[in-house]
Parts: structure tokens; sequence; C-alpha cells
């Protein structure tokens, strides 16, 4: 078994979309290795808790969520569901992005609904999870650090998508809006990222917004409607197409 790397699923340097990182920048091997390897100690209790908690004894034994001793395991309850359970195969509240002071950031892991992973998943430091109705994350997602997921109805991410730093994904407004009939006009709705979707960061994604797959949401932007066209480039509040026909790489 492998210990988490400091940046998270990247062993031999700096994680997709991170800035560089001057706490690890320049490190010998063998120094980043003993660190990652306190890391995960560190967590130990946590994980062990947290596996033995939502699995059954011989999947929970090969611990295959890790979790962070940063993390914050508000509510432990639900389900969680692993379509392919290997030993850390999804990281809670690890990684290292140099704009954010980790020793200090805290993850939160609320959630008495459902979360399904499809596969690997890296949930970097200071991620909040609040799910009381559904969250389903694909293979190979990686959320950078600091955003926050709030499911009370469901949010859906695909496979391969990159969840920058600091972003807002909400299927709910938590508050009630009404028209003058009493009627609620802001019912939660659900959320869903296509495949290979890279939300830049400080973004927001609001209740209802569906995001085709290879769509790059631009820095700050805030999603109020679904975009509907696959590997458009998006931008703005509230974001408009800005370019069609892209591609981009991890
Ligand atoms: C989306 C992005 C990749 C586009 O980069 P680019 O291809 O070099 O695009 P440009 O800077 O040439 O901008 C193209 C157009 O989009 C607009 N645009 C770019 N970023 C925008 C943003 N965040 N919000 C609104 N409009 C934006 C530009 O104003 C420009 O419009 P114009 O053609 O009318 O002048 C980049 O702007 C961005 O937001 N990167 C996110 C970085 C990030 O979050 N990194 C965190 C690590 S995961």
């Amino acid at each position: 078994m492998t210990p988490p790397t400091g940046l998270g699923l990247v062993r031999n340097g700096p994680r997709a979309g991170a800035p560089p990182s001057p706490a690890t920048d320049g490190r010998p091997p063998a120094l980043k290795s003993l660190r990652r390897a306190c890391l995960f100690a560190l967590g130990l209790p946590k994980t062990l808790l947290f596996n033995l908690r939502y699995f059954p004894l011989r999947t929970a034994l090969k611990l295959p969520v890790w979790v962070s001793h940063r993390v914050w395991l508000m509510e432990l309850a639900g389900e969680v569901r692993l379509a392919r359970p290997r030993p850390g195969g999804v990281k809670i509240g690890f990684g290292d992005i140099g704009i954010f002071d980790q020793h200090r950031s805290r993850s939160i892991w609320q959630v008495t609904g459902r979360v399904d992973f499809g596969g690997t998943a890296d949930l970097g430091h200071g991620t909040k999870i609040a799910v009381s109705g559904a969250l389903v994350v694909g293979n190979r997602v990686i959320v950078a650090a600091e955003s926050a997921i709030v499911a009370q109805h469901e949010v859906c991410i695909g496979d391969d998508a990159l969840i920058s730093w600091d972003v807002l994904i909400i299927d709910t407004d938590g508050h009630g809006v009404y028209d003058a009939a009493g009627r609620r006009i802001n019912a939660p709705m659900p959320v869903r990222i296509g495949n290979a979707v890279w939300i830049g960061c400080r973004s927001v994604v609001l209740k209802g917004v569906e995001i085709a797959d290879g769509v790059v949401v631009a820095a700050a932007s805030t999603l109020t409607r679904s975009v509907e066209v696959p590997n458009a480039m998006v931008g703005g509040s509230p974001a408009k197409i800005i370019r069609e026909n892209i591609r981009w790489k991890r």
C-alpha cells in the first residue's frame, strides 16, 4: 500500500491544476515520501473509522478510502458505495496547494445521504462535502482544494472532471423564494457535470445546471443555466459561451 502523495493523484510532480507549492518544492524525494507516510499514519484513526463505518469488514480492511487527520467527520451517516474498492482509491483531505495553508485547512464530511464513487477520486484538502441527497462521483475525479459540494437533491460529477480550488457546487438555494401566489420558485434541482469538465477556480455552479462533456468553465464564473454545447469554453457571471470546439489537458 502506498501512502498518499503530497499533491494528490500525481506522484512525481504537481497535481493537475495546482499552483506551484513552495511547501514541497525542492525537498529531497526521501523526505517527501516520509512526509506522505506521516500524513497517512496521522490519518489512520479517521481512515479506519470511516471505512469500518461504511463498508463490510472485508472491504473496510482494504482501506479503500484514505482520510486525512485534517478532515472533520461531522456526520458519518448515510451510505457510501464504491464501484471499485481498492486501497486508497478515494482520498479525502490530502494534497498540498501552495496558496493555502494546508496545516490549518480543514475538510468537512457531513453526509446523511448517499455518496457513490465510480473509481478513483481525490477530494483535496479543505474540501467540504455536505450530502443529504445523493452525490455521484465518476472515475479519476480531482477536486483540487477548498471547494464545497452541497447535494440536497443530487449532484453528479463525470469521469475525469477537474474541479479547481474554491469552487462551490450547490443544488439548492437553501432558503425558499415564493411568488405572489405562495408557490416556491426556486426548488432544489440536480446538478450534472459531464465527463472531462474543468471548472476553474472560484466558480459557482448553481441548482439545475447541467454541463456537457469537455467543457471548460473559466475562473470566477457563475453558472446559473446549463451548458449544452460539448467542448465549449464558458465564462462570466452569469456564464456565457466564449469559445467552441476546444480541448484541454490535465
Ligand atoms: C478559461 C481560460 C483557460 C481561458 O484562457 P485563454 O484560452 O488564454 O483565454 P483568453 O484569456 O484568451 O480569453 C478568451 C476570452 O475569454 C474571456 N475570458 C477569459 N477568462 C474569463 C473569465 N474567467 N471570465 C469571463 N471571461 C473570461 C476573455 O476576456 C476573452 O474574451 P474576448 O475574446 O472577448 O477578449 C482562463 O481564462 C481561465 O479562466 N483559467 C482558469 C484557471 C484556473 O482556474 N486555474 C486553477 C487551477 S485548476
